[in-house]
């Protein structure tokens, strides 16, 4: 059986749980590991590593090698996959097994699905988000790229993330409402009014705490 082979950007503690992910099904490889931490290429065990500078010359070499930025800080992942500028097919989705995803969800390249995660029918994740351990995405849901949703986090029916938005660990968002562009909810907030772009919000009800937030912050 031919193995689909891929490689993983950021060698930090996020990029670990990414690695088991993947390594949970027998069909894939980890051929790659690439992190600016790594000053000179080198091959140990199969695994090629080096600084994010080396991945052209690595796909020259592994053509059919898919990607997943394994980087947690959704401004970080999102500086990467533009420095990269690769088209999305370059990219693979890691699913943990026991995650439970409705056969009309749709997951963009490179998003994660961490263990026991739940998403229901009709909901649309874009590309390069994390759906976090236990977070539960309801139905008719619209969550954009870049953006994490934080184990343990419910987010009920036709709730709308925008891009690069972090929902804390265990915060909840009730029906219809919209979390905008770079913000954050805080651990255990319960958002009922819409948040708009680059706040940080917390507290039940969730207020805004912070304005033009985006960046920073204990994410
Ligand atoms: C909301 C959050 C992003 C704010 O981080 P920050 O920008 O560094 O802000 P600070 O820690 O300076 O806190 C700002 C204020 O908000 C309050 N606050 C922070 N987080 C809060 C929370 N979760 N609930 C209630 N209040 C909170 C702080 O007490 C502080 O209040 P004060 O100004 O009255 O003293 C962060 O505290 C948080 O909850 N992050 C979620 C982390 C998470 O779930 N990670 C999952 C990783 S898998």
């Amino acid at each position: 059986v031919t193995k689909v082979k891929i490689a993983l950007i950021g060698h930090g503690g996020h990029s670990k749980v990414i690695c088991e992910i993947l390594l949970s099904s027998p069909c894939n490889e980890i051929t790659g590991w690439f992190d600016d931490k790594f000053e000179c290429e080198n091959r140990t065990q199969g695994i090629h590593y080096g600084p994010i500078g080396a991945i052209p010359s690595f796909i020259d070499a592994q053509p059919n090698v898919k990607f997943i930025i394994a980087i947690g800080n959704n401004y970080n992942r999102k500086a990467i996959s533009e420095r990269l500028g690769l088209g999305l097919d370059h990219y693979t989705t890691a699913i943990h097994p026991s995650a439970i995803i409705s056969p009309s969800a749709i997951i963009g390249s490179g998003t994660v699905v961490m263990p026991y995660a739940v998403i229901n029918a009709h909901s649309e994740i874009g590309e390069h988000a994390i759906i976090n351990t236990c977070s539960v995405i309801e139905h008719d849901n619209k969550i954009e790229a870049y953006s994490h949703i934080s184990p343990n986090a419910t987010l009920t029916g036709n709730v709308h993330i925008e891009e690069g938005a972090h929902i804390g660990a265990s915060a909840t968002v009730i029906p219809q409402k919209r979390v905008g562009a770079w913000s954050k909810v805080g651990a255990g907030a319960t958002v009922i009014h819409d948040i708009p772009d680059n706040c940080t919000a917390v507290g039940t009800p969730a207020r805004i705490k912070i304005k033009d937030s985006i960046g920073g912050g204990n994410v």
